[in-house]
């Protein structure tokens, strides 16, 4: 997630915006089967959640996922083709897997997920320790691709589908804390933005079966879960068509549903795309409680004329009538965005109107990515990336300053106010202290205190703030 992201561990199944090189620690899964899987994940919150697919359809192969890579018979690494960078750490990874390959010849390496779709059959060629090579529609193909490795072949799926959505598999939850949980509830992207590898990568755009989503919120929440994120490349675009009797759910009816399974779960969702978002989707955020009051709300851009380019299809009067929309409906409501600095043929006053956008919209939060050109994109085949690797950086610093000043300016307009938060874990900084979040996705640091423990909501008071955390003190159990 922008300057920080590659450094960022996904283990919490929360940062359902952080989108490009965020590392997936395998946890143990006690069962007694005696062939074991490594999975490790980059990119999404989607790649995450598919990852936790993979270990289902392997499980029922007899394979345990373990946390060890040497006692591993099978390494498979699902991967992000975003931006360059997330492309690169992923051939550093296949190095790492070469040494244990030569301790240990029989290993089985598979690289799942985007890169795998993009780069095909070619990927075996380039990497001559790839065994398998798995797009992210072909995982239920998972025996026959490694029974073909088992026979000494090397093995490719990268058909994309317009109807696969894992409906029928019950992830295994990798997260393992089990408060927190991820629920796809749509694949594949029709939008086609001019920068974006996601549409060539993940295929058509698909719904699923709503049934299936609310089993799946259900079992999670019989399980004591406190938290799931609905996941999609633009979760507005939700539609579900009964095929009984031809009723439509649209991704508001959907929250809605979710929000009625169990109103002491909360439900985050992300990503929403600006041109998408209807008053109707906010009008139930509002009803709902349990529904948080946080909108990631990617802007990508301040200047229409380079929205244009993008192919975002909305312009900056747009994206602000929707912000305005969102206060007036859920004044509470925080909204954070993700902003690429630095695309084809950006001029510094166009640079400018980012930075401004970014002061009129308030964000809590803005991930700030450097443009990187993506093999095949629209923009790649139309237009020069033509401004200079130093200005891209300057800019996303600047940008990246602005935003830290509003982050901050807004956690101060916290303290005194109270907050009910969830309680994750302890701080990462000090075990003295607990760590949980706001509905408005805003993390409040407290002192351990007696009978706190990880999935509790605790009613805080903030005392104090940085521009990335705020501090709290308990009022309430
Ligand atoms: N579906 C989401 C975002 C998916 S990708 C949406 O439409 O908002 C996550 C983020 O990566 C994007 O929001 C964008 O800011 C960034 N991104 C995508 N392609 C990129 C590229 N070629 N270079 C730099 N950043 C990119
Ligand atoms: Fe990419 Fe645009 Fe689709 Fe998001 S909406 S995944 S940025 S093409
Ligand atoms: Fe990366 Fe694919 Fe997600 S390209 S951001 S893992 S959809």
């Amino acid at each position: 997630m922008s300057n920080t992201f590659s450094e960022v561990v996904l283990e919490k199944g929360h940062d359902e915006s952080r989108q490009g090189e965020a590392l997936v620690i395998p946890q143990e899964i006690e069962n007694t089967a005696s062939k074991k899987v490594y999975l490790e994940s980059y990119g999404c919150a989607m790649n995450f959640s598919d990852s936790e697919i993979v270990a289902s359809i392997m499980a029922n192969l007899g394979y345990q996922t373990t946390p060890n890579m040497e006692e591993a018979n099978v390494i498979f690494v699902n991967t992000c083709s975003i931006r360059d960078n997330a492309e690169k750490t992923v051939r550093a990874r296949l190095n790492m897997y070469r040494k244990i390959k030569r301790n240990k010849p029989g290993t089985v390496i598979g690289v799942l997920g985007c890169m795998a779709e993009r780069l095909k059959a070619q990927l075996l060629d380039e990497e001559k320790l790839v065994d398998m090579v798995i797009g992210p529609d072909a995982y239920k193909d998972l025996p026959n691709l490694l029974m073909k490795v088992e026979d000494g072949e090397k093995s490719v799926n990268v058909l994309l589908s317009r109807e696969e959505t894992y409906a029928d598999i019950v992830p295994v939850r990798l997260s393992g804390n089990g408060i927190f949980a991820f629920v796809t509830i749509m694949r594949g992207c029709d939008n086609m933005c001019s920068f974006c590898v996601v549409p060539f990568t993940r295929g058509r755009e698909r719904s699923r079966d709503v049934n299936s989503i609310l089993s799946e919120v259900r079992d999670l929440s019989s399980k004591g879960y406190k938290e799931i994120t609905l996941l999609g490349q633009n979760v507005d675009s939700y539609k579900w068509t009964n095929p009984e009797d031809n009723s439509i759910v649209s991704f508001a009816n959907l929250l809605e549903l979710c929000a009625l399974v169990d109103t002491t779960m909360r439900i985050r969702f992300s990503t929403s795309h600006p041109k998408d978002i209807t008053d109707e989707v906010l009008y139930t955020i509002a009803k709902y409680n349990n529904i948080c009051k946080y909108i990631h709300l990617p802007v990508q851009h301040g200047n229409s004329e380079m929205l244009k380019k993008m192919n975002r299809t909305y312009n900056r009067e747009w994206y602000l009538d929707r912000v305005a929309a969102i206060r007036r409906i859920i004044p509470e409501c925080a909204i954070s965005s993700d902003i690429i600095a630095g695309f084809c043929g950006e001029t510094e006053e166009q640079h400018k109107e980012t930075i401004s956008i970014v002061l009129a919209s308030q964000y809590t939060f803005s991930y700030i990515y450097a443009y990187s050109e993506r093999p095949g994109t629209l923009a790649a085949r139309k237009f020069e990336d033509d401004i200079p690797e130093a200005d891209k950086k300057r800019r996303l610093a600047e940008i990246n300053d602005v935003s830290r000043e509003v982050s901050h300016e807004l956690n101060k307009l916290d303290i005194g106010k109270t907050y009910e938060i969830l309680i994750e874990g302890f701080s990462k900084k000090s075990d003295k202290d607990l760590a949980g979040r706001t509905s408005q996705n805003k993390m409040v640091i407290l002192p351990v205190s007696e009978g706190i423990k990880i999935g509790d909501y605790v009613t805080v008071k903030i005392t104090d703030c940085t521009s990335a955390t705020l501090f709290g003190k308990q009022i309430s159990a």
